[in-house]
């Protein structure tokens, strides 16, 4: 038998000639000490990269990501071409347009973040806010406690509006805050998927109007769910994620701003804290700001935009209020079902409901994590515990965009009727 260094030696030879050959010889080297193979490298090749990639089927019935249609995915593998050429720009051209009727927005400043939901939203924190300038936060579940953390890193006054978990606010205590602290914006989770609420939105844009103050609203989870009318509810920024009800894969955000939200960022006397966020930059790379040359800013997630172009696609082709029509009929479905098996509703007024995530009352007795790591065991399926606040409260189920029907209904009901049956029930 030769000895491993020689089969090293022999091996780099043929590696020349084939990159398959040196992985092989990667790994000979690993075995063989490395006195006897010298190399430049210290770290060696990892054994799990010389593994084929391997990845389960699961049924992403949770807050979110949701299962992917087999045409978006399809969109995603297409072939990447650079994101600075022609076609990249009719595509991102296309998604521009596909944002605006999803938002129901006529708004030039139109385009989609290189990132998730929490992208989008620190670049509306970041641009419309300076440093030293008052910010009024709504408080009710996850996302208005990260705005806030987000505000005061870079400098803002914060002021918070705080209700516990599944709590909402009148658009009187919205206006007795605003009144009171003066803030440049005014921020309000529409979908707060830690808690299961699609908090109303009428009038408030008024209110903001009258104080000079900016609308900012997060629609991550109910976008294409829950109706929300960006124009007609006078919000100024909005902003959403890829992969909720839309049904693209994780990684791309959606956000506009009218005009009022565009002279206040486009008037500051601060530059933005971060470069890559900078709607400066990001509106002329998404042909926005009237200039005849898009320029390099960064490099977009390419498949991503694809994906999210092809999933924008589907909901046009579906219609804006044909996807909250059946969000809303197969959650109704959906809290039937669950209220059958004896469970709670968290929240208990059906119109505060949000269609997309539905938040359970953890059931007397039962230890949460148990009833979830047993649904994903036993029927490869994701259901999702609290965030933030709601942590230890409710378990949270998602029929999102591609999953929203009601044979995936049953196939949450059917799962977790088998989790309460199949899972110790512990004394209190
Ligand atoms: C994330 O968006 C979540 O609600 O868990």
């Amino acid at each position: 038998m030769l000895p491993l260094s020689s089969l090293c030696r022999g091996v780099r030879f043929m590696a020349q000639q084939h990159v398959v050959a040196l992985e092989c010889c990667s790994v000979l080297c690993t075995r063989a000490s490395s006195s006897s193979c010298p190399s430049s490298l210290h770290v060696p090749p990892p054994a799990c990269m010389l593994r084929p990639l391997e990845v389960p089927y699961r049924y992403l019935f949770g807050p979110g990501p949701s299962n992917v249609s087999p045409r978006v995915l399809a969109a995603g593998g297409r072939p990447i071409i650079g994101h600075l050429h022609p076609e990249m720009y009719e595509i991102m051209n296309d998604i521009k347009e596909g944002v605006r009727y999803a938002f129901q927005t006529t708004n030039l400043m139109t385009l989609a973040m290189s990132g998730s939901g929490h992208t989008a939203m620190e670049c509306a924190v970041f641009n419309i806010v300076e440093p030293g300038e008052s910010v009024l936060v709504s408080i009710n579940g996850v996302w208005g406690e990260r705005v806030a953390e987000i505000a005061d890193r870079m400098g803002a006054k914060v002021h918070t509006l705080v209700k516990s978990p599944g709590g909402y606010f009148t658009n009187e205590e919205i206006e007795k805050e605003i009144s009171k602290h003066k803030p440049v914006l005014f921020f309000l989770a529409h979908g707060e998927s830690s808690v299961g609420l699609a908090h109303p939105v009428d009038g408030i844009g008024d209110i903001c109007r009258k104080y000079n103050c900016l609308f900012l609203v997060d629609s991550v989870a109910s976008l294409g769910a829950s109706p929300l009318l960006m124009d007609k509810q006078k919000i100024d920024i909005l902003y959403t994620g890829s992969q909720k009800a839309l049904n693209a894969p994780p990684g791309t955000a959606p956000i506009s701003f009218n005009e009022r939200a565009c002279q206040k960022m486009f008037n500051r006397k601060t530059k933005p804290v971060s470069y890559l966020l900078d709607m400066t930059h990001l509106s002329n790379y998404w042909g926005n700001d009237g200039k005849p040359a898009r320029m390099y800013h960064h490099t977009g997630p390419v498949s991503g935009f694809f994906a999210l172009r092809e999933s924008l696609a589907i909901l046009t082709e579906k219609g804006l209020e044909n996807s909250w029509r059946q969000h809303r009929e197969v959650a109704e479905y959906l809290w039937k079902g669950l209220e059958d098996l004896g469970l709670k509703l968290f929240i208990k007024d059906k119109d505060l409901r949000l269609p997309s995530v539905t938040t359970i009352t953890i059931p007397g007795g039962y230890n949460w994590k148990e009833l979830l790591t047993y649904m994903m065991k036993h029927h490869q399926m994701e259901m999702m515990g609290g965030l933030g606040p709601s942590i230890g409260m409710v378990i949270r189920v998602g029929l999102m965009g591609y999953n929203c029907s009601t044979y995936n209904a049953d196939k949450a009901l059917a799962a977790l009727a088998d989790a309460l049956k199949h899972c110790k029930k512990h004394k209190a």
